[in-house]
């Protein structure tokens, strides 16, 4: 792709990832992603916003010679997570008299991560401003979305919004902005849910902190630009302040057939009940699906066999994960089947102090399930489909 002008004097300069296919060595990417970088030309002052992944350094440095950008006076460091800082090094080198502009937390990161000396910095607090002569950068401190030092810059002339991760998706696109709305609320709310979701709380006051900005274009760093930003700015929205919904997600393992079975005839039950069910094999699932249903779902309920006395290791990733990314569950269980013993229960129910939830009985059966454990999962659907309703889910 060639730099893209997206308004007067402002341009896309990032890179396009096809073939990444894991972030952080945990995040799958099956739709590649970008890193999308944006230079703001003003009468006097020329700024570079966020760089790219160092995997796509020549990307960005090739961007910048095609503009013919001779002279860089700042690189505007929203976030110090390389996928965007990484390149920090190489546009300085570059630009000699370039200035690193941050939060002060974030030149302190910087300069741990990337050994970039101290005199390259400019902080800057929360609401400042610095003046490209006919455009202004308006810096807005965001700490956590989602880490410490994030901050958005807003282009004050040009109603612009660069939140960097804040409202990104991960999704390799030629389009500079949003045409397959779909597409980009999948990728989007997936984003959320393995990014920001376990921030919840400080993403509300994040939100409301830009409510009366004025924003006729959002700029992320990953994923396509909202020429409609109602649209993001309303899905987080609902992603961060909404009531869980009428789902139960469930996540499993069976080794041989007993806890399948339970499986199947709780989804059975539940569904009867008018109860949505997410249903999870975790042996082939897709751990971002599996994140992106925990955002609006009410309960989740853990089947797993019973391995060297505890929960199946896969149940066991499954639940550090559900805990670490801390939905707004309301209700959980733990279903499953058992040949001799375990402490199944007890292990599961302490991996999961993050999720203020509700214990409902678990169903543990032992060997394959029999009359008492189906009427034992009839109770269980019972009392989820009454819970939701009773709390307004339904
Ligand atoms: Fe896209 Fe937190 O880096």
């Amino acid at each position: 792709m060639n730099p893209r002008e997206i308004s007067s004097g402002v341009y896309w300069v990032g890179a396009i990832d096809w073939d990444r296919r894991l972030f952080d060595a945990l995040i799958p990417l099956p739709d590649g992603t970008s890193y999308n970088s944006y230079l703001v030309k003003g009468a006097d002052k020329t700024a570079l916003i966020d760089t790219v992944d160092p995997t796509m350094e020549v990307v960005l440095v090739n961007h910048l010679n095609q503009l013919e950008v001779k002279n860089l006076d700042y690189v505007v460091a929203n976030h110090a997570e390389q996928d965007h800082s990484g390149t920090l090094p190489r546009i300085l080198e570059k630009y000699p008299q370039a200035k690193v502009v941050c939060t002060p937390r974030c030149k302190g990161m910087l300069i741990d991560l990337l050994l970039i000396p101290e005199e390259r910095f400019i902080t800057v607090e929360d609401r400042e401003t610095i003046s490209l002569g006919d455009k202004t950068l308006e810096f807005i401190h965001a700490p956590w979305v989602h880490w410490p030092e994030t901050m958005l810059t807003y282009l004050r002339e040009d109603k612009i919004l660069f939140p960097c991760d804040f409202f990104g998706s991960n999704l390799a696109t030629t389009d500079v902005y949003v045409t397959d709305r779909g597409q980009v609320y999948e990728a989007a709310k997936r984003y959320y849910a393995e990014i920001m979701m376990p921030f919840r709380t400080t993403i509300q006051k994040n939100l409301e902190k830009i409510k009366d900005c004025a924003i006729d274009i959002i700029a992320p760093s990953h994923g396509p630009m909202y020429s409609e930003p109602g649209f993001i700015l309303e899905a987080y929205h609902s992603w961060a302040f909404d009531e869980p919904k009428n789902i139960v997600v469930l996540p499993y393992i069976s080794m041989h057939d007993s806890t399948r079975k339970m499986v199947e005839y709780l989804v059975g039950a539940l569904a009867k009940r008018g109860v949505t069910v997410k249903q999870f094999d975790l042996t082939v699932t897709d751990i971002g699906k599996l994140a992106m249903s925990l955002v609006d779902a009410a309960t989740i309920v853990i089947g797993t066999s019973t391995v060297l006395a505890g929960a199946h290791p896969n149940v066991v990733y499954a639940a550090f994960l559900a805990n670490a990314l801390r939905p707004n569950l309301k209700f959980a269980s733990i279903i499953g089947s058992y040949g001799w013993g375990g402490k199944t229960v007890e292990q599961l129910a302490g991996m999961m102090p993050n999720l203020k939830v509700e214990l409902l009985e678990p169903v543990l059966s032992k060997g394959f399930p029999e009359e008492t454990d189906f009427k034992a999962l009839d109770n269980l659907a019972d009392t989820i489909a009454q819970k939701h309703k009773e709390q307004g889910f339904v």
